[in-house]
């Protein structure tokens, strides 16, 4: 057994796949054609359950089953309404492995993942709640740090694996995932501990992936300091940070974030109504540049390693890569 395999094996025992790397789900981007791509390369797809409704889900898991017969994971939302409903779909279809995203899981929602007989995974934002989670009965956790495109939380990756690794890795296997685009970085946290990692910007331009020509050309044409996260500009209305590639919508959230902190500085609105209009800006938004490719005023979702997005290619060649670059750092 190679090193790499070696440090992978506790990952790839808990995926049961070859390469203890995650495609990170992707609302819109992580369907059918990606996610099965990735398992059939030995590699681990999820599904992006996202808003979808159960009827949905159904469909793409019963499509992506059709692709590979390889395992892969369904990514759910926790604040998703049917939460229950899609356990019950993922169930039905025997996925293997649920992964919880979008805060922490509700009561019951791991014993019920658990009942159908699939691993839980979920997102450790900081030690002692990644200690909690290990307490509620998950199978492995996610670390993601802020240079990671979509939905970010504050702290870097680089910090958040120093401060959790070493205190959990030994308990349950612990996936690194934020700005990973290179085999030489895989192979640094498989040595601090990591059983695997999930990777999410670096699959964006795969020939598999079905984003519009017009994401993957910004992709191919963004840098790092392209990628930036969403700010909040009044302390009333706040605004979950969303790491995306700066364009023209970026800039008019920040104007309508401005245009609305006055209205209620006027009492033109109620503090209700101003939080709703902030929420409800993005809606749609990845959806209409992913899949319309307005990539103007849509969101283009991407992590900080955009700028080492270098060409589209077979989503096999990106993990033969990775392997590759990995094995040799590891012989260095
Ligand atoms: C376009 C885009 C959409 C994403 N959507 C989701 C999502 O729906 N659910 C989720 O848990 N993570 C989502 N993520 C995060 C990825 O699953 C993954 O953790 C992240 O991309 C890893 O960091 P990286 O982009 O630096 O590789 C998204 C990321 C991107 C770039």
């Amino acid at each position: 057994m190679s090193k790499l395999q070696e440090l992978m094996r506790r990952g790839t025992d808990l995926l049961g796949c070859d390469v203890a790397i995650m495609g990170g789900a992707m609302s819109w981007i992580s369907e059918r054609h990606l996610v099965s791509a990735l398992s059939n390369a030995g590699a681990f797809g999820v599904i992006a359950c996202g808003a979808m409704p159960p009827e949905l889900l159904d469909k793409e898991i019963a499509a992506t089953k059709a692709l590979t017969s390889k395992p892969f994971g369904v990514n759910l939302i926790t604040m998703h309404p049917q939460l229950n409903e899609l356990i019950d779909v993922c169930g039905k279809h025997q996925v293997t492995h649920v992964v919880l995203a979008g805060g922490l899981p509700p009561g019951g929602s791991i014993d019920r993942i658990k009942g159908h007989g699939a691993k839980v995974i979920c997102f450790a934002p900081a030690l002692a709640l990644a200690k909690k989670l290990i307490r509620s009965g998950v199978d492995a956790l996610i670390i993601e740090g802020s240079e990671a495109g979509g939905h970010i939380g504050p702290v870097s990756t680089s910090v958040l694996a120093q401060e959790i690794l070493p205190h959990v890795a030994q308990d349950v296997p612990v996936f690194v995932a934020g700005g990973i685009a290179t085999g030489d970085m895989i192979a640094a946290y498989l040595e601090m501990g990591a059983a695997g990692v999930q990777l999410g910007t670096a699959f964006v331009c795969s020939t598999e992936c079905i984003a519009h020509p017009n994401f993957k050309k910004m992709f191919l044409r963004g840098s790092a300091r392209d990628a930036i996260a969403s700010v909040q500009i009044d302390p009333r209305l706040p605004v979950i940070p969303v790491r995306a590639l700066k364009n023209a919508g970026t800039e008019a959230f920040n104007t309508k974030q401005r245009e609305v902190a006055q209205r209620l500085d006027e009492g033109k609105v109620d503090m209700a109504a101003a939080q709703l209009e902030i929420e409800h800006f993005w809606a749609g938004a990845l959806r209409r540049a992913v899949i319309d490719g307005d990539v103007e005023n849509g969101s283009v979702m991407a992590g900080q390693s955009v700028g080492m997005v270098k060409a589209e290619e077979p989503v096999a060649d990106i993990i033969t890569r990775l392997v590759r670059e990995a094995e040799v750092a590891l012989a260095r």
